[in-house]
């Protein structure tokens, strides 16, 4: 039987169009923005559901993701930790031991990636992340209903070494620098909230979540239409554990209940939030927690460096820790292959649905 296309049908083989030959202009969103435009080509609108203006933006007060102070007594930062990472699944740390200079340039220099001329990044523009490091919009531009407005360098720094030469020179030494800086902080905050869980310390570096390191900028450049359209929409990260870094222009925002609450730009502060492994690890003591990017409405790009912890070997199964299991309670996910849930996680992009739920045990008796 043959049908003409569909309205619905019609625009997304026009979508699908566009979007490639926005793709391979290898211009990303700030080229794009730069070319001079003042609306925002369709393929970026959001769908409704996607949107946050449509109701009147609600937020709590800004205490509830809290700032913690590592140089506090273990004892009272143990709780502080577990008592965030159980609830809103985020907070920001300081006193952290991460030089300010070792923050400030990895910002800066990516700045500099990003405001280089189209010809310079178009050589580093592509989508390959197996190839170690790629610069594009989007890693889900062909997945998502909406593209979100923002361009990403991701560059994968463990376990085996960075593919340098697909890194752009100028921000080499820094995100080098941020890396080695900030897989010493995760080390003790892995075993801060191990011991919260009341578990052995080590438990996860031995599990080498200190070793898979993916290290992805994003940069939101100025946006003519944030009314349309979103920075990043909302997600849970997938890993064990996100370290994020960021320049002071804001817009991070996390869902507490049915709220969405700013996180606060602390000056130097390193946000931390749980992924879904370790929420599946933990079972469920500690929350992976939805969180989005509103799309920037000031004139200065947003710019934030963020690594993703996970375990470095993906052929192991993983699961809620043996630890935590008693007949009181039992495990809520099954076992997993890193492998498969990391694949499932890029093959279906940042659509605003956890990993969490398909892993999870269904108690039939309620
Ligand atoms: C992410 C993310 C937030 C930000 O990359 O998963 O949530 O502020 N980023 O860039
Ligand atoms: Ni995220």
């Amino acid at each position: 039987m043959t049908t003409s296309p569909t309205k619905h049908d019609e625009n997304s083989y026009d979508r699908l169009t566009e979007l490639k030959q926005f793709d391979e202009s290898k211009l990303g969103v700030k080229g794009l923005l730069d070319s001079g435009i003042t609306t925002i080509p369709r393929f970026f609108h959001q769908p409704p559901e996607n949107l946050p203006f449509l109701k009147p933006k609600i937020t709590k007060s800004k205490s509830t993701v809290p700032v913690i102070d590592l140089s506090l007594e273990r004892s009272t930062v143990v709780d502080q930790i577990r008592k965030s990472a159980s609830t809103v699944g985020f907070f920001q740390i300081v006193n952290h031991g991460v030089p300010v200079k070792v923050i400030e340039s990895v910002i800066n220099d990516m700045e500099k990636f990003y405001e280089e001329s189209n010809e310079y990044k178009m050589k580093f523009y592509h989508r390959d992340a197996a190839k170690g490091a790629a610069y594009s919009t989007n890693f889900d531009l062909f997945q998502s209903q909406g593209a979100s407005w923002r361009d990403t360098l991701q560059v994968r720094m463990g376990p085996l070494d960075p593919a340098w030469d697909l890194v752009p020179e100028i921000c080499r030494a820094a995100l080098a620098d941020w890396d080695k800086a900030v897989a010493v902080l995760a080390e003790q905050l892995m075993s801060l909230l191990c011991e919260g869980l009341g578990i052995k310390s080590e438990k996860l570096k031995e599990l080498l979540c200190l070793e898979g390191r993916l290290c992805i900028s994003h940069y939101y450049p100025h946006c003519p239409q944030p009314e349309l359209t979103m920075g990043i929409t909302s997600h849970t990260d997938p890993g064990v554990l996100t370290m994020l870094v960021q320049n002071d222009v804001g817009g991070l925002q996390v869902k507490c209940g049915e709220d969405w609450v700013d996180v606060e730009v602390v000056p130097g502060a390193i946000v931390i939030n749980i992924g879904d492994m370790l929420q599946i690890m933990s079972n469920d003591e500690y929350k992976s927690v939805e969180h989005r990017v509103l799309a920037n409405n000031v004139e200065r790009a947003r710019i934030s460096v963020v690594v993703f912890f996970n375990p470095s070997i993906r052929e192991k199964t993983y699961g809620p820790f043996p630890e935590l299991i008693s007949a009181k309670k039992p495990a809520i996910y099954q076992e997993l292959v890193l492998e498969e849930y990391m694949k499932r996680f890029f093959a279906k992009g940042i659509d605003g649905r956890t990993l969490t739920n398909v892993y999870r045990i269904h108690n039939t008796n309620g």
